[in-house]
């Protein structure tokens, strides 16, 4: 249970260093602006509050989408969560559609997400319930009992008929967005050479993407598909919100939905440029809520654990951060993310699949274990991982195979005392 008095404190500190981070790193008023933005249920094309003539207002949403906010997906701009139990998947978790053919872009029919709602008058693309199988194990020494819950995908009430048998399911929960500003600045050089740790250590990939010849570095999402927040943001409104910006003019409707293709839309593009400002400025704004763990002996044995068997080859303690004109500048040289941004193989268990049950090999993103002592405390249904599988940081560990695997097994080979204490430290990032 979560306890009310330290989560208040933990909120008010946020709200002030949120304050500080305002000063440092943009423009108050577009920030203000932006979090009201964020916070708005955007309407249907034609309804009322939809800006005249060329400025758009809030409307514009779907026909297809998934919900009708931002903060929807990323409530109090903490996670969402995965599921509780077997049944319908909460809101913030999405499907996302890819595909194994190179020239195709996600389903022929439902595109790149599985929009699970629709402007009155239009069907939705379908539900999606899950059901977990629970798997048991001990741990080496003590014999202590662990188990993990195993997701199975069900994607019902298609509209339009079955998806493609190469279309890839992506079960993706909303990441928490605070410093996601600092990620931005953290020197390219530092991510895409990392320089050699330990011999065996793992690597991983950094994310490049090329596009019109031009080769730049993913830094967000799960997988860094996302090269920057105003990419993200864009995205989400396209895809998740039927909204269409400059950077994606169209939304997830594909010709094959004809039903969706021929609803009249709204302004273009239904988000000006202005908008999308004041949400990255607002984005970028959100500062890291501080570690909530003092430096007792039992947190510094976590840290030393941390690094001795192998998390921080991954979870890297320290990143370089180069400051930039538009951003200000951050106080200091270095943040502590817990990430080093690349890409890294996690094993076939963590694999995304095919509509045909064809595991893929799939790269994911270290994510940052800042803010997570915060997270812990203030959201009641905590899950990790992409697609929220893991229902504590320990189930999160022991999925942990592949590249990592050497460090899972350090886990399980250590005695209760150092696990509880490396969990500790980790809980109050
Ligand atoms: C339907 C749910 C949903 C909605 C609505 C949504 N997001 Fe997200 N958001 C996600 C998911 C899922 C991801 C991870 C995407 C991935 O891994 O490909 C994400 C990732 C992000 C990230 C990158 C975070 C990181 O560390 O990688 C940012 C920034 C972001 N969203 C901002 C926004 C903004 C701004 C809006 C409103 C315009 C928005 N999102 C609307 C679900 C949503
Ligand atoms: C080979 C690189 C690597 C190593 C080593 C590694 N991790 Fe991870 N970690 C990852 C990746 C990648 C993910 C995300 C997996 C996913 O998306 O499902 C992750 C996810 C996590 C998460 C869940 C975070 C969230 O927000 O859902 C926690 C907690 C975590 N790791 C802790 C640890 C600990 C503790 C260790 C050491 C025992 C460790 N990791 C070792 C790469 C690594």
């Amino acid at each position: 249970m979560t306890d009310p008095a330290s989560t208040g404190r933990s909120l008010a500190l946020a709200a002030v260093l949120c304050l500080w981070a305002a000063r440092a790193l943009g423009d108050p008023r577009a920030i203000d602006l932006g979090q009201a933005l964020f916070n708005t249920e955007w309407l249907p094309a034609g309804v009322a509050s939809e800006g005249r003539s060329s400025s758009p207002g809030t409307g514009g949403l779907g026909p297809l989408f998934n919900i009708a906010s931002c903060a929807g997906c990323h409530p109090g701009v903490e996670n969402g969560h995965g599921p509780a139990g077997d049944g319908l998947i909460p809101l913030s978790l999405e499907i996302q559609l890819g595909s194994i053919d190179p020239n195709s872009n996600g389903d022929p029919v439902y595109g790149r997400i599985f929009n699970t709602a629709a402007v009155p008058g239009l069907r939705a693309e379908g539900r999606v319930t899950v059901r977990y199988g629970e798997i048991y194990g001990y741990y080496y020494p003590d014999g202590t009992r662990w188990s993990i819950r195993v997701p199975h995908y069900e994607l019902t009430e298609l509209s339009h008929g079955p998806l493609l048998g190469t279309t890839v399911i992506k079960p993706r929960v909303a990441p928490p967005l605070f410093g996601t500003g600092l990620l931005e600045l953290v020197a390219e050089a530092a991510i895409s050479n990392p320089g050699r740790g330990e011999r065996g250590a793992p690597v991983g990939v950094a994310a490049w993407h090329v596009s019109q010849g031009v080769r730049s570095l993913g830094r967000f999402g799960w997988q860094a598909d996302a090269l920057t927040i105003r990419d993200q943001t864009t995205r989400a409104m396209a895809r998740e919100m039927g909204l269409t910006s400059v950077l994606q003019p169209h939304d997830d409707c594909t010709p094959a939905e004809t039903d969706c293709y021929r609803q009249p839309g709204g302004v273009s593009p239904e988000v000006s440029e202005q908008q999308v400002d004041v949400l990255v400025a607002y984005v970028r704004s959100l500062a890291v809520p501080p570690p909530t763990l003092d430096d007792d002996d039992e947190a510094r044995f976590g840290h030393a654990l941390f690094e001795s068997i192998g998390c921080a080859a991954c979870h890297r303690l320290q990143s370089p951060v180069t400051p930039t004109g538009d951003h200000g500048r951050p106080v200091s040289d270095f943040i502590q993310p817990y990430t080093d941004l690349r890409l890294h193989n996690l094993g076939s268990r963590m694999s995304d699949e095919t509509v045909s049950g064809q595991r893929l090999t799939s790269l994911w993103r270290t994510p940052p274990l800042w803010g997570l002592g915060y997270r812990i405390k203030s959201q009641s249904q905590m899950t990790y991982l992409h697609d929220g599988r893991a229902r504590s940081v320990e189930e999160a560990i022991l999925w942990h195979g592949g590249e990592a695997a050497r460090s899972r097994r350090n886990f399980m080979e250590m005695g209760p005392q150092s696990r509880r204490a490396l969990l500790r430290w980790v809980e109050n990032r």
